[in-house]
């Protein structure tokens, strides 16, 4: 089984690595930090492509995969990881950064995505792993073009799961909520802490990958994690409520 994972130097992504390495999966990881890229596969110590690249630029995303079915054959999963997160009042947004995001979260996977799936279409199997975030169902104020991205990928993804039906190839959309990672920890730290912060559950990105691997082995069409989040797709205008009145406020630096 060959898997590509973007955003593998670290975080989800390197948790997922390790996930599929260990159920004997070849390995191409695509991120900016080769360094991590190289420690993650000397470690894994299976074979692995790795490619080094900016995934911001839609237009050059794709240029690893050409090279790497040469080295491993074709991709049977494709996981949509890498990401940004800005945390920040939209009034405020630096408007180029936030337009950076979007092509990194939106474009580059939908490319991706795109660039695989005749291949696994003709080979009748495959599977196409998108990690979106709770924030496509309830979007947490302060996040403006982030919820934008994670929701647009969020849909993408669940619509093109009914598309190719009955084709062999499976689409999971992944809706994680707090996960301790870099970005995880980085996106508190942006909130005042209140009580209702404090209480939330935050996941571990091992158990998420974990789960991950168990959605793509047994053609499950979502994984919500922290579990306890999965109220949040049963209500979503429920949470929508509880999430707009309960948010903590972000963080304004004087000046
Ligand atoms: N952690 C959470 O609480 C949480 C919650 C919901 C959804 N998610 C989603 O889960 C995914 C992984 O998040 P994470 O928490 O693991 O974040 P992370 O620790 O910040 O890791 C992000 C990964 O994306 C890569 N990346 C970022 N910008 C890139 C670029 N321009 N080109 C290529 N790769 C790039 C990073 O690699 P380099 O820096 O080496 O390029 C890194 O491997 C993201 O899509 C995120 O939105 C996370």
């Amino acid at each position: 089984m060959h898997v590509a994972i973007t955003g593998a130097s670290v975080g989800i992504g390197e948790a997922l690595a390790r996930a599929f390495a260990a159920k004997g999966a070849v390995l191409s990881l695509v991120a900016r930090r080769k360094e991590r890229l190289d420690a993650i596969a000397r470690e894994l110590s299976g074979r692995a492509f790795l490619h080094q690249a900016d995934l911001s630029v839609p237009e050059r995303a794709t240029d690893w995969i050409a090279p790497a079915e040469a080295e491993l054959g074709p991709i049977d999963v494709l996981v949509n990881n890498a990401g940004v997160q800005h945390i920040e009042p939209t009034e405020l947004a630096a408007v180029d950064a936030g337009e950076m995001l979007l092509r990194l979260n939106v474009l580059t996977p939908l490319r991706l995505t795109r660039a695989v799936l005749p291949g696994m279409m003709a080979r009748g199997s495959g599977a196409i792993v998108d990690i979106a975030s709770l924030a496509a169902i309830t979007p947490m104020p302060g996040m403006y073009y982030y919820n934008a991205s994670k929701g647009a990928l969020a849909n993408a993804s669940e619509g093109l799961r009914g598309e190719l039906r009955g084709t062999g190839v499976h689409v999971v959309t992944v809706y994680p909520g707090p996960v301790d990672t870099d970005m995880g920890r980085k996106g508190y730290e942006k909130y005042e802490p209140t009580f209702t912060s404090k209480l939330s559950p935050v996941g571990t990105a091992d158990e998420l990958a974990r789960l991950v691997v168990r959605a793509v082995e047994r053609k499950k069409a979502r994984v919500v994690y922290p579990r306890s989040y999965g109220v949040t797709l049963l209500f979503p205008r429920i949470a929508r409520w509880v999430t707009s009145r309960f948010s903590p406020p972000i963080k304004r630096l004087p000046g």
